[in-house]
């Protein structure tokens, strides 16, 4: 088993935006909503390229650069395709809040790689790496500033559940930062991070379609429950791509959760085995902890319990433990975690109408977790 999720299996698609819709819905049923959502998120581009503007050229340059390195725009063709099941699926405010949405997660990964220290993102050397943290910060302050203006365009409610992800986004990496409580079961506290850091805004996108389409008020809970289930499942592919060696296909440095850390759910799983006195997952796990975790570039993370770690290791053992954990059965498992994710998320579509928009969502929801980008 690699840590290319399926990718033996299924075409490589590591394609963005309207290309990734075009191969959602290929059958000639879904045809109309597969050129719905083609031109809605041409039309999103433009939004975005309209809202992320700044008189301010220092403000421009810093936002725009990761706006402008690609990105799948996911959470968009939520939006649009969840505004599909309500009587007005096209209109100015859905593309607002799809762009918006948009900002909200462009702004957090600014945030993000600070605080991992990542070196890449979408292929292009991270921003607090191209400028400083300080400047990485402030134009994700910038963007996140941005997107709560479209919001409180477009009423109390949508203004009212951005702030509500806004603070799940917070918490979720504020968790995933500080650790489990003292006694907390792990994995437990691993997948509520999940759910608040990644969950949170892709039911948002959900929701946001229903809530702006017209579609009735009853559809918003189903819609929440399917987006938790698929940006957890989500987030626990990536923590699989994380381990992947190809930097072309992910734009990250293999392993840059580990180097930051960052114990994903092979870790936990890994962890669990060693708990229970297999000797290898033992020596596995101590291998990560005291040669990978703490050796992120740039300087350590004071809050890692293992600073010693810090520089211990060059990049080829670096390297070898990354791929041997990405072999391990503990990657499997994963990766079965993350398809019991699925199956909760396509459970809350039975509360839909049967039909094309449906079928849809349930494809979306299956695709991401078998994808290797
Ligand atoms: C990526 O996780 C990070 C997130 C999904 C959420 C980050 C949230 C914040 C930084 C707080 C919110 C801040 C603002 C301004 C909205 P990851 O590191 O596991 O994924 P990666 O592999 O893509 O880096
Ligand atoms: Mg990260």
């Amino acid at each position: 088993m690699t840590a290319q999720p399926t990718a033996a299996r299924r075409p490589s698609h590591a394609v963005v935006g309207a290309g990734f819709a075009k191969q959602l819905f290929g059958r000639p049923a879904e045809r109309r909503l597969r050129a719905a959502l083609d031109e809605g998120l041409e039309r999103v581009e433009r939004v975005l390229a309209e809202q992320v503007r700044y008189a301010d050229e220092v403000a421009q340059v810093t936002t725009t650069y990761l706006l402008d390195a690609g990105g799948k725009r996911l959470r968009p063709m939520l939006v649009l395709l969840t505004a599909q099941l309500g009587p007005d699926p096209v209109n100015e405010e859905l593309d607002l809040a799809a762009a918006a949405v948009e900002i909200t997660h462009l702004a957090s990964l600014y945030h993000d790689d600070v605080m991992d220290e990542a070196t890449l993102r979408r292929g292009v050397t991270a921003a607090h790496l191209q400028w400083s943290n300080s400047t990485a910060i402030l134009a994700g302050d910038l963007l996140f500033a941005r997107a709560s203006q479209v919001f409180s365009e477009l009423g109390t409610e949508a203004i009212r559940l951005q702030a509500d992800v806004f603070e799940r986004l917070v918490l979720g990496q504020m968790h995933e930062t500080i650790g489990p409580r003292e006694g907390q079961d792990r994995i437990e506290h691993y997948l509520q991070v999940l759910a608040d850091k990644t969950g949170s805004l892709i039911a948002a996108a959900a929701v946001y379609g229903v809530m702006l389409s017209g579609a009735p008020d009853e559809y918003k809970a189903a819609m929440r429950e399917f987006g938790e289930g698929v940006g957890v499942a989500f987030q626990i592919v990536d923590d699989v791509i994380d381990l992947s060696p190809d930097h072309g296909k992910t734009g990250k440095l293999a392993g840059t959760d580990l180097r930051a850390g960052v114990e994903t759910l092979p870790v936990l799983l890994l962890e669990q085995r060693a708990e229970r006195g297999d000797a290898d997952a033992a020596d596995l796990l101590e291998r990560i902890r005291t040669r990978v975790a703490g050796t992120a570039p740039g300087s350590a993370d004071p809050t890692l319990a293992r600073p010693e770690a810090v520089g211990s290791a060059d990049e080829d053992e670096i390297a070898a433990i990354v791929a041997e954990l990405r072999d391990h059965d503990v990657t499997r498992e994963t990766l079965e975690a993350a398809q019991a994710q699925v199956r909760r998320a396509t459970g809350a579509l039975d509360a839909l109408p049967a039909g094309v928009v449906r079928e849809a969502l349930r494809e979306f929801a299956e695709r991401l977790v078998n994808r290797d980008f």
